[in-house]
């Protein structure tokens, strides 16, 4: 399968250096990294190991390939404007694999390209940026993707194995957007927390002050979730948490290490998102609200 990876940071990166086993397979993303893997080798270290010279470009325009599958991977606040410039190279048969956080990146995805071509998924893999053509694989997660109507399509059964088949263990979901909640309840206590306190993934639960305010933020977006008609329990969500918890306790979240990073953070589509659903619907935002608050005043 032509796949293309849009959006070659730590997660990006490590899906397409497994998926460049069976597949041709094109990086893009930013200059100093896609030099450096040029240069050298794309080199996974931790639970998986790679080393190999795999194709990268920082630019659309030096893509020869017409992708099958384009995965999404870059930051939030960066779909739309990854989208534009990948306009060229989609054609009417190209699936549209988002992989990010968050719970408006279809919508933002819908703008530019058809919808019936996009699908999702979620990931809780864990994995850091170590410097520029060196990635970790900090804790082995799950994945799973799926139609945004639900269907078992040849196209996502064909999807499924080309994961699995590079062992990239992934399930298939009838229900794609009830994960995207589950995950960015997930994201809503682990990366605003960890950016706050600075800390590794599996802190927040060594610490008793932090546990509990992860099952108080847990608490009030599972009952924001059900006030928009996905339902789930809140012991659920907090179980779910700290299985999340302990399979990446060596990571630092995505959000922390934007923040480590000078850069902005996907707060906005996480809480943010949360807190405007909360407020649409008269449910309490507080902690989301918080949250947000000391996230931003941190990176402005
Ligand atoms: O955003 C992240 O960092 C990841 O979704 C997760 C699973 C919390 C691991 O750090």
């Amino acid at each position: 399968m032509n796949i293309v990876i849009l959006g070659a940071g730590a997660i990006g990166s490590l899906f397409g250096a497994l998926l460049s086993k069976k597949n041709n397979v094109v990086l893009i993303g930013r200059s100093i990294h896609i030099n450096a893997i040029k240069k050298e080798n794309l080199i996974i270290e931790g639970f998986t190991q790679f080393k190999n010279k795999i194709p990268a470009v920082h630019s659309i325009s030096e893509i020869k390939i017409c992708p099958d599958l384009i995965i999404i991977t870059v930051k939030s606040y960066d779909t739309e404007s990854a989208l534009k410039k990948a306009r060229n190279i989609i054609d009417k048969n190209t699936v549209i694999l988002s992989f990010q956080n968050g719970l408006d990146n279809i919508d933002k995805i819908g703008k530019i390209a058809v919808r019936k071509q996009i699908i999702a998924g979620t990931t809780t893999h864990g994995s850091i940026f170590q410097k520029p053509g060196l990635i970790k694989h900090t804790g082995k997660g799950k994945t799973v993707i799926g139609e945004l109507d639900g269907r078992k399509t040849g196209r996502i059964m064909k999807i499924l194995d080309v994961f699995n088949e590079v062992g990239i263990e992934t399930k298939f979901s009838k229900n794609i957007l009830k994960e995207m909640w589950i995950k960015t309840i997930v994201n809503s206590s682990i990366n605003p927390l960890t950016t706050i306190f600075q800390c590794k993934n599996g802190y927040l639960l060594e610490n008793p002050l932090l546990e509990n305010i992860v099952k108080k933020v847990c608490e009030e977006s599972t009952k924001i979730a059900n006030s928009e008609g996905i339902y789930l329990s809140i012991e659920d969500m907090y179980q779910k948490t700290r299985e999340v918890i302990d399979d990446t306790s060596e990571n630092y979240s995505s959000m922390f290490q934007s923040y480590k990073k000078g850069k902005k953070t996907e707060i906005e589509s996480i809480n943010g998102i949360l807190i405007k659903i909360g407020k649409i619907n008269d449910v309490d935002i507080t902690i989301n609200n918080i949250l947000l608050y000391i996230v931003n005043s941190m990176v402005n």
